[in-house]
């Protein structure tokens, strides 16, 4: 079985105090939405989660507005449309599975939600996938639908490649690169499946902080108090 295993990148959040970059979130959010979610529901993922990483409470209120979310049953007992609001979670490509694998020559985009916690390698796996397709070795002949890539389990994968240099055009002026592309929508599913992220390494720092200072207060009291009795 060919599989290779990700190199480990040097990705800002690495390391204990160490948080996203939120710039790249906010374009690794723009590749999602433009590219990936034709075929990827994250369907977990709701758009209040963007408040204060990706985007301003104002903005993040615009961009779901932009959905149509059906919701009810009214007073009348009927189904309604209204804009998206920030409780509401991303909309889904597809009605059901069937549907999506029905698009997709019968092999199912899994939700992207979690998916850099659910594979090996999380964030550097997805970047090297994105970034990997390649002819197949000599003498390999690929199934129609199925395109060689060899970060995927046993090099066939039924999703095409999607990632090519200016497939976005970022509103910040960054150039997009294929590489720049992959970079920054692997932080964005890194930062979907842990929103928690930044400020769980925050907490931890105060936690630490309070807890030093804790920490040479009682020792100097313990000092203070038992120094009579030596
Ligand atoms: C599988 C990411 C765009 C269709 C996957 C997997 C990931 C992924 C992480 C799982 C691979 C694994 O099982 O280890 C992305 C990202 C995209 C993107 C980040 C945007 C940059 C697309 C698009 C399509 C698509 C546009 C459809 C045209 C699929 C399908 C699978 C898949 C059918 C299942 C492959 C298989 O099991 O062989 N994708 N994808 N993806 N994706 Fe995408």
């Amino acid at each position: 079985e060919l599989e290779l295993h990700p190199p480990a990148y040097p990705w800002t959040h690495n390391g204990a105090f160490s948080s996203f970059d939120h710039a790249s979130l906010r374009r690794g959010y723009q590749v999602y939405k433009e590219v990936c979610a034709a075929c990827h529901s994250m369907k977990y993922m709701a758009y209040r989660e963007l408040v204060n990483t990706i985007f301003t409470e104002d903005e993040a209120k615009k961009e779901a507005e932009q959905i149509t979310v059906i919701d009810g049953p009214d007073d009348e007992g009927k189904m309604f449309e209204r804009p998206g609001k920030l409780s509401d979670y991303f909309p889904s490509p597809y009605a059901n599975d069937e549907a999506a694998k029905a698009a997709n020559n019968g092999a199912y985009p899994p939700d992207l939600t979690y998916i850099v916690s659910a594979r090996h390698g999380g964030e550097d796996y997805i970047f090297s996938l994105l970034t990997s397709y390649c002819d197949p070795p000599a003498g390999i002949e690929m199934r129609e639908g199925l395109y060689f890539n060899p970060y995927f389990n046993g090099g066939a994968i039924a999703m095409a490649q999607s990632i090519f240099n200016e497939v976005v055009t970022y509103d910040d002026g960054t150039n997009p690169s294929a590489s720049q592309l992959a970079k920054d929508v692997s932080a964005f599913l890194k930062f979907a499946s842990e929103p928690e992220h930044d400020e769980r390494k925050r907490m931890a720092m105060k936690a630490i902080l309070g807890f030093s200072v804790l920490f040479v207060t009682v020792y100097y009291y313990k000092r203070h108090k038992w120094a009579s009795l030596k």
